[in-house]
């Protein structure tokens, strides 16, 4: 018998752009109405793919190579998507995603001026034809997003870039949800936190009446 797969959501967006905010958000608006929904987040979601991240987030004394950046990006994502999302789609379960495919585009394409062809020929490696249902793009001002992150104790490897690196990845993610407006949603981020939370709440309607579960 053929379980119909679970929908595939993920939410992305520049640095300081509101999304742990309004993961918790999106993620109790869904289980609410009963939806049996994965949360989960890339790198990482897996034990092995956490370690991953570490790696990725660490900063090193030897300087990591762009590729060396992407292949591990990737490595995580093959066991995290095999692991927990593909299984998890499959048994007919949503599954929520903090970053995915997108954000390699927008940061090892679009950062780190890699190959936009790297990227897809990796994800078809890796995805074959699986990706996301919808993506919930948080889009904020660089500078905006910048400050908001200035806040915090330490910087990662990524929140150490340069202000030039923000702008190319903010840049790349709006150009990819230009051209596909039927997956992406562009929440507006810079509003108050209420604002944003009403527009995430009116794509989540579309998507769940798209879906045809009477929200
Ligand atoms: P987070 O701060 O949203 O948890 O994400 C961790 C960092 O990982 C963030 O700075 C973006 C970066 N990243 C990539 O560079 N490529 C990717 O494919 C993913 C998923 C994240």
């Amino acid at each position: 018998m053929n379980q119909q797969m679970g929908k595939f959501i993920t939410l992305e967006g520049n640095e300081g752009s509101g999304k742990s905010s309004n993961i918790s958000y999106i993620q109790s608006y869904l289980q609410n109405i009963g939806i049996d929904l994965v949360v989960s987040r890339e790198p990482g979601g897996t034990a092995l793919a956490e370690n991953i991240r570490e790696l990725l987030l660490h900063k090193h004394q030897e300087p990591m190579h762009p590729m060396t950046e992407l292949l591990l990006v990737f490595a995580a994502r093959a066991q995290h998507f095999n692991q927990l999302i593909l299984p998890s789609l499959e048994r007919g379960a949503w599954v929520l995603c903090d970053r995915f495919t997108d954000a390699t585009y927008a940061y090892q394409g679009g950062g780190r001026e890699l190959p936009e062809q790297y990227i897809a020929e990796l994800e078809t490696l890796v995805q074959k034809e699986v990706r996301p249902d919808y993506v919930l793009l948080m889009d904020v001002d660089v500078a905006t997003g910048l400050q908001r992150i200035a806040e915090r104790s330490e910087k990662d490897r990524f929140e150490d870039q340069e202000v030039a690196f923000f702008e190319r990845v903010r840049a790349c993610y709006l150009a990819r949800a230009k051209v596909d407006k039927q997956r992406y949603f562009i929440v507006d981020t810079n509003q108050p936190l209420e604002q944003a939370q009403k527009q995430i709440e009116q794509y989540l309607q579309k998507i769940l009446l798209e879906s045809g579960i009477d929200g």
